[in-house]
């Protein structure tokens, strides 16, 4: 049976940063007064191998992980990542390995990652308007690469691709109705994600907060949807269809009904660190353990399952549930986005 935590979630997602570092510097994310040129990066040595990253994740699937997500920064910035993607795709008990990436190497890589045994893609993009875009990921780069990296995707069969939206006020809320004409009538499920507190850079505000609700709202306005099941229990984001046939969307609402109470997922900082929740202040050091000759693979799953084991988090909920403005709490330091990747 999988190892579960103090509130009985079993571990079953194992979400792995491949990298810190990124061509894109989104606003949000990787804003560039703090991602410079001096930022430091971490040095190839402190990343784990992907012997190391292969050793451990067969641990977690003894302990019960079943699906994979490879992310960055940019993991596609990693280089041979298909090797990767092929050594973990042999581990016993692993049934679904995705990627989220900004797609602008998928053309390159697309075929050689469906080879080693890529299951599904995930690709940002946060607006189909070039000037839009272009502010958002701050590097000057137009729509077009990343569509044809959608669509070099869906050649090699990753279909349907899912396309991530993070909505933020006064930043591409303008976009929800474009976005959605765009990827209607296609195979591609769009996601509109609620922009989240996340990392210390951002400079999150709950006014920012576009909700579900309005995204719904707008959405329907245009072209009405109805909801559907859920495909699976814990699912993060919210199904919808159209009405007229065009295909599905989905929202997710982290910030307005946070979903804690089902969350399986443990996440690996490149360098090594295991997350146990998006929001965690401080991740425990894997790394030392793995690099030790006298720690065997017993002994990690051991750490691994008392780190489960203790595991209380549900960060999104407690702060829904504070009455406090989030502005007037204690400033809590936490991990970054482009380290765990989402
Ligand atoms: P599949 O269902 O496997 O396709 O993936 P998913 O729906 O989990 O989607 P994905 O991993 O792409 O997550 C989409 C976004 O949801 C992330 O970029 C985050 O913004 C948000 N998200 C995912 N997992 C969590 C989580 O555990 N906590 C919070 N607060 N947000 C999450
Ligand atoms: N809020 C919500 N989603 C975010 N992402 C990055 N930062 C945030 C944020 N503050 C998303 C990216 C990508 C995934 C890795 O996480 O857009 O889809
Ligand atoms: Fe890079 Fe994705 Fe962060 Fe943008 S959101 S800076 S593409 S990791
Ligand atoms: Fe999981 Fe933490 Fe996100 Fe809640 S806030 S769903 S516990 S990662």
């Amino acid at each position: 049976m999988a190892t579960q935590d103090v509130y009985e979630r079993p571990l079953q997602d194992l979400r792995i940063s491949v990298t810190d570092r990124c061509n894109f510097r989104c606003v949000y994310c990787m804003p560039k007064e703090i991602f410079g040129s001096d930022y430091p990066f971490l040095a190839r040595r402190e990343l784990l191998s992907f012997e190391e990253i292969t050793r451990l994740t067969r641990v977690f699937a003894e302990q019960g992980v079943r699906k994979l997500r490879i992310t960055g920064g940019e993991p596609l910035v990693r280089k041979d990542l298909p090797e990767l993607i092929e050594m973990l795709a042999n581990i016993d008990g692993i049934d679904d390995i995705t990627l989220t990436t900004n797609a602008t190497l998928l053309p390159q890589h697309a075929q050689s990652l469906v080879d080693a045994g890529l299951n599904r893609v995930t690709v940002s993009l946060d607006a189909i308007d070039d000037d839009v875009f272009k502010a958002i990921n701050d590097v000057n780069y137009p729509v077009q690469p990343v569509l044809d990296g959608i669509a070099a995707a869906s050649e090699v069969g990753l279909n349907p691709v899912k396309v991530n939206m993070v909505v933020k006020r006064g930043m591409n809320e303008g976009q929800i109705v474009p976005m959605a004409e765009h990827f209607r009538n296609t195979p591609h499920i769009l996601r509109y994600i609620e922009f989240m507190d996340v990392g210390n850079s951002n400079g999150w505000r709950l006014d920012d907060v576009i909700t579900a609700a309005q995204i719904r709202d707008a959405i329907d306005a245009e072209w009405p949807i109805e909801p559907l099941d859920p495909n699976y229990t814990g699912e993060v984001a919210s199904r919808y269809r159209y009405a007229d046939g065009g295909g599905e969307i989905g929202i997710i609402s982290s910030v307005s009904e946070p979903f804690c109470s089902t969350c399986t997922r443990a996440r690996l900082a490149s360098q090594g660190q295991l997350f146990t929740c998006l929001f965690a202040g401080k991740g425990h050091d894997l790394r030392t353990p793995l690099r030790d000759p006298s720690v065997d693979d017993a002994q990690l799953a051991a750490i691994i399952r008392d780190i489960w084991g203790n595991r209380r988090d549900r960060y999104s909920e407690m702060r829904t549930n504070n009455t406090a403005p989030i502005e007037a709490t204690p400033l809590q330091w936490k991990v970054e986005m482009s380290h765990v990747g989402g």
